[in-house]
Formats: C-alpha cells, sequence, structure tokens
C-alpha cells in the first residue's frame, strides 16, 4: 500500500513530497500523466472510444481513469486500499453518479470478483502496479481472465535496478529518499541504513516487500511471454514522465542503443512503458 502521509511531524512533513502529504496533487498529478502519455500510449494499438471498457488495477485514487471517462470509456477501478478508494469515490463523485466508472476495494483474486468481471474489459491498466505484485506470472496469466476478446493489457512501471527502484522517494528522512541505488543492498544492510535514517517501521515494511517483488525489464518481458500474450507496443524512458508532474524534468525517452542492452538497460531506465495483447 502507498504511504498516506498522517499524522507526521511537522519537519518530516516538510520534507516528504507534496504528493505523498496531498491527495489532490496526487490525483492530478495521475490525470495529466495518464492525459498526455498513458492514454496516447494505449492508443497506438487500441483506439479509445464510447464503447471501450476499461479496468484499473491498483487505481489508488483513479486519476488515471479520468482522461479514458472523458473519452466515453466506461471504467472500473480496483484497490486493495480503502482510503485511497474512499479518495476516489470523492474525487470522481459525479462521473460516478453518471454511471461512467466505479471504483471497489477488493481483492481480485475473490471469486465473486471473477464472476462479475470476466470477460469483460477491452484494456487492463496497471500502472506503477507490478512491482508492488507477489507472483506476478500467476497475476498476469489471472488478468487474462478479465478481457473481451482482442483486449489488451497496459503496464508501466520503474525497473528495479533504476536508481530510485526501491521507491526510496518516500522515505521522510531527505538524504535516505534521495540516495541512488542503495536499494539493491543485501537486505540488512538496506534495512541498516533506513534504520539508521530514523524511518518508520510502516516505510521499511513497505520498502522491504517492493524488494521482495522487484521486477526488471528481462523478467517483465518473460513473464508476458511465458502468458501467451505478445508485446503490441514498448517504450522505455530514461526520464519517466510522471517526473514531469512530481519534479518538473523534461521526460525523455531512452536511447534505442541503451534500450537493447540486456541488464544494463535496467541502471539507466526510471520507467518502462509496454502494452501486451
Ligand atoms: C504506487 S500505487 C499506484 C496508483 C496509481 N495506479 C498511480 O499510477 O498513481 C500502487 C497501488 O496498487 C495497489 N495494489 C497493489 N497490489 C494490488 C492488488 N493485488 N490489487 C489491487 N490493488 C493493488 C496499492 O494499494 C496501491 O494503491
Amino acid at each position: 500500500m502507498c504511504i498516506q502521509a498522517l499524522n507526521l511531524p511537522a519537519k518530516q512533513q516538510e520534507l516528504a513530497l507534496k504528493q505523498h502529504l496531498d491527495d489532490k496533487v496526487r490525483f492530478d498529478q495521475q490525470v495529466e500523466n495518464s492525459k498526455s502519455y498513458v492514454l496516447p500510449f494505449i492508443e497506438v494499438t487500441k483506439k479509445i472510444t464510447a464503447d471501450t471498457t476499461v479496468f484499473e488495477v491498483g487505481t489508488g485514487e483513479g486519476g488515471v481513469l479520468l482522461p479514458f471517462i472523458e473519452r466515453g470509456a466506461k471504467c472500473l477501478g480496483v484497490d486493495l486500499a480503502p482510503e485511497r478508494i474512499a479518495l476516489a469515490n470523492d474525487f470522481l463523485k459525479d462521473e460516478i453518479a453518471a454511471g461512467k466508472v466505479s471504483f471497489v476495494c477488493q481483492n481480485i483474486y475473490d471469486d465473486d470478483f471473477l464472476e462479475r468481471h470476466k470477460g469483460g474489459y477491452d484494456i487492463i491498466i496497471l500502472k506503477d502496479v507490478i512491482e508492488h505484485v507477489p507472483e506476478q506470472q500467476k497475476f498476469v496469466n489471472y488478468l487474462k481472465n478479465f478481457l473481451r476478446p482482442g483486449g489488451q493489457i497496459f503496464f508501466g512501471f520503474p525497473p528495479w535496478y533504476m536508481p530510485f527502484g526501491g521507491h526510496q522517494q518516500v522515505c521522510r528522512t531527505k538524504w535516505v529518499s534521495v540516495l541512488p541505488w542503495y536499494h539493491i543492498l543485501p537486505r540488512p544492510l538496506y534495512r541498516g541504513i533506513l534504520k539508521m535514517a530514523g524511518e518508520g517501521n510502516n516505510i521499511i515494511t513497505e520498502l522491504m516487500e517492493i524488494k521482495d517483488t522487484q521486477i526488471t525489464i528481462e523478467q517483465f518481458e518473460r513473464i508476458a511471454k511465458n502468458s501467451g500474450l505478445k508485446i503490441l507496443h514498448k517504450q522505455h524512458y530514461l526520464i519517466n514522465p510522471i517526473y514531469k508532474y512530481k519534479f518538473g524534468l523534461q521526460p525523455r525517452k531512452q536511447t534505442p542503443l541503451l534500450s537493447w542492452i540486456p541488464f544494463f538497460r535496467n541502471f539507466v531506465t526510471t520507467c518502462v512503458y509496454y502494452t501486451i495483447g
């Protein structure tokens, strides 16, 4: 679950990124990033129209779905975090009332969820989610149950070996939130640095979970292949598009040569987008 900025001491609040403190800022960043990057990327292989059905797993505050709703698509967002689903229900209350989108806080492995949504979606979106999920091969195989014939799945995620692939930016203490690559150290060392910096148990637990579920570009491509789906479109980024909204950095695509070099590319690629189907 993403860390919510509740009850933080004032000094730590100052240091934390503003999107970790302000739910509306985070929602607006999701919307802008989706409108400018996610939706156009998906549309390279699948046109979004009023007939399209979209299912976002790990929807958070639901902002990624808004540009799809504005295109007339019928959307569903699911998240395991009740407080984030509550925010999605609030930010998109008009769209919910109009029957354009619904949000549920449920485990997609529940039998009744599968029964209700089996074979129902043209597009499934997982943005910044696959790196939080255990047993990723089983998970991707399972997602296929929700696709309509010809349906496609979008993934956007930071490869584990990129400078901040451990998600250390969520740390409350400045120096550990900006220190690159220490997340790839052995577990006791990584945990020790976080403890030394004074990070709380909830953050350390979250970061250790991400260490357990880490994913590389090569692992992802193998999972896609083993699922029986084809890679329809991909883009590797030197600078993740979301950094434009989080840090004011200009997004940059990875150079084709670096993008092609197995393993090394993970260290210099802050984000990848894939559509499989
Ligand atoms: C980093 S946030 C991404 C939120 C949003 N997609 C975005 O791009 O801003 C990851 C979200 O995935 C959710 N999540 C992780 N595993 C999940 C699962 N198995 N089913 C549903 N949601 C999950 C978490 O609760 C969290 O809200």
